[in-house]
């Protein structure tokens, strides 16, 4: 057996760099965060080949003096926190010393840097290792360039996912970033090409627009609140413009965003009645407390942050979100309700799960028996006889499971013909789905989709219809971005659901004779008439049997 030996510090700090900067997105946030913390109110980044040639982040702080820019590579060296009790009122966003040292563990980097009436001075180190240093011409301020990443790491290089996924992980990054600071301008190119850019006005809504996309906060809920000597701000973007993930659901606590299940939830239920079963808002909630109710080194990428009474703010959060939008919303919610029927019945699924498996017993199975229609009960349930039983027909969740198998038929030949629109449809997304559907717009066209030069569709499908379009095209990227492309059985799914249950019949909207057995006509046509798409059923049986047991006529 060898002796046990202290490793030496360039190895010791590869080892440490793996945690802090595990791809070129985590040296984007530590180098960012530096420029934060140096009081710069203009950030620029620019990245070549996903950051894996380069990433360079230029900022107009108050620079460092020569012999600071090089103790800033050492493991441990910062100027942010001094001693024990500085722990406990972190204000700045770095505070472990640790990012310089390990980018420079896993890359070349050259730091150029210059306070304010001095001259600019540089120090470039290699793998942890000084290799230059001298005097710079530059603007007050500091630029970092970080250039062969994970060159002396091998097995990371190979660790690293596609270009395209690392890209995103670093556009996701700077949204967060620039989300966080409203009054610092951000500029983000990739490739020479610019990508985002903020005004750095202070103005959140101009700030959702440029990180989002344009009209994106038209319909914006923005609330103050306070609890527990927290102060929560919320800004909310209107239902309408739901996402299918959740990332977009974005937390800051004193300008540092940090990832909370229990917070992100929260929103998720207070904006529960708003939006489809799925579907996910756009919202920033900022946190503002004493530092010391915080703990945020939690993990060396400050991503987590403990708070005292977690679970009592996430109760108020979901509060202050549902409370906002119904005093905001209230008009569109109404719109939105007309446009978008399913939302009740939605909220009785959820009540139904639990109760489903008794109900499923009653389910009948089969073929649809040929019954006679009674009347509606509640403005919601159709009640139906023939000489066996009552039949209760919940007509939502029928017409649910009508337009379920009428599209997955009609997606079952996607490839048909293509409807012309006199006005291109502008689509409302983000301006990432919109570089994604930029990205993947042949297999739009695959699926019968056209676009004009500004990305308006100006063609979709014979069996889509106009107001389905944006729910179509958003379901489309989500599925290009999660698997790269779009699988037509997902796809078949996934829209045939989405739509079905957007267009479907209200529950208590009420139908005629004519509408009700034509509803029952159609759903008897069905391969399996007895669930909706979401597996509630659409018809209970309650049998002469069953009936008689209830009025103990027999046991
Ligand atoms: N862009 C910058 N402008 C001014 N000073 C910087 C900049 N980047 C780093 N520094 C200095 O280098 C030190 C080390 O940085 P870093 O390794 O990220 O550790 P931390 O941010 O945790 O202190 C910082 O404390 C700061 O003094
Ligand atoms: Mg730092």
């Amino acid at each position: 057996m060898s002796s046990i030996k202290v490793m030496v510090p360039r190895l010791a700090n590869m080892i440490a760099a793996g945690e802090v900067v595990d791809r070129p997105a985590s040296i984007v946030k530590e180098l960012v965060e530096n420029a934060i913390d140096a009081k710069a109110d203009h950030v620029t980044i620019s990245i070549e080949e996903a950051g894996m040639k380069k990433i360079e982040v230029t900022d107009n702080g108050h620079g460092m003096t020569h012999e600071d820019a090089k103790l800033a590579f050492l493991r441990h060296a910062t100027s942010k926190i001094m001693n024990e009790s500085d722990l406990s009122h972190i204000r700045t966003l770095g505070f472990r010393g640790e990012a310089l040292a390990a980018i420079s563990a896993v890359g070349k980097v050259m730091l150029k840097t210059r306070l304010a009436h001095e001259v600019g001075t540089f120090v470039t180190y290699h793998g942890g290792v000084l290799v230059d240093e001298g005097s710079a011409t530059l603007n007050e301020g500091t630029v970092i360039t970080v250039t062969d990443l994970f060159y002396n790491t091998p097995a990371r290089f190979k660790y690293m996912k596609s270009e395209a996924a690392e890209k995103n992980a670093i556009i996701d990054m700077f949204d967060r970033l620039a989300l966080s600071h409203p009054s610092i301008r951000f500029h983000l190119s990739i490739d020479g090409k610019t990508v985002k850019e903020t005004v750095g006005d202070g103005d959140y809504a101009h700030l959702i627009d440029a990180v989002y996309g344009r009209r994106m906060t038209a319909d914006m809920t923005v609330f103050e609140e306070s609890v527990q000597k927290i102060t929560v701000k919320g800004y909310l973007l209107s239902p309408k413009i739901s996402r299918s993930r959740k990332k977009d659901i974005s937390l800051f606590v004193n300008g540092r965003y940090f990832k909370n299940y229990k917070f992100t939830q929260a929103v998720i239920d207070g904006y529960h009645s708003f939006l489809m079963v799925n579907r996910y808002p756009i919202a920033l909630i900022h946190l503002t407390l004493d530092p010391n109710l915080i703990d945020v080194n939690v993990h060396p990428q400050k991503l987590e942050v403990k708070f005292a009474g977690e679970s009592l703010i996430g109760y108020h959060l979901e509060t202050f979100v549902k409370d906002a939008l119904m005093k905001r919303n209230h008009a569109v919610q109404e719109a939105y309700e007309k446009r978008e029927p399913v939302q009740e019945t939605y909220v009785r699924g959820e009540l139904l799960a639990e109760e489903a498996s008794d109900a499923f017993q009653e389910t009948v199975s089969g073929k649809l028996p040929e019954m006679e229609y009674i009347g509606t009960y509640a403005g919601t349930y159709l009640l139906f006889q023939n000489e066996k039983a009552l039949y209760l027909m919940d007509q939502h969740a029928a017409e649910e499971r009508i337009r379920y198998e009428h599209y997955y038929h009609a997606l079952s030949h996607p490839k048909k013909a293509r409807a012309h629109l006199m006005i291109p449809y502008e689509l409302n997304l983000t301006h990432d789905d919109f570089e994604h559907l930029k990205e993947g717009l042949s297999h739009f066209g695959e699926y019968g989709f056209s676009f004009n030069e500004t990305l308006a569709v100006t063609g979709i499908p014979t069996w889509l219809r106009d107001d389905e379009i944006e729910l179509a095209v958003e379901t489309m990227i989500a599925m290009l971005v999660e698997k790269n492309r779009i699988d037509l059985a997902g796809l078949r799914d996934r829209l045939a659901k989405d739509i079905s249950c957007k267009g479907a019949i209200k529950a208590n909207q009420s139908l005629n004779r004519a509408e009700v057995e034509s509803l029952y006509r159609r759903l008897k046509t069905c391969r399996n008439p007895y669930t909706c798409p979401h597996g509630r059923p659409t018809v209970i049986e309650l049998s002469e049997y069953r009936i008689e047991r209830m009025f103990r006529r027999v046991v």
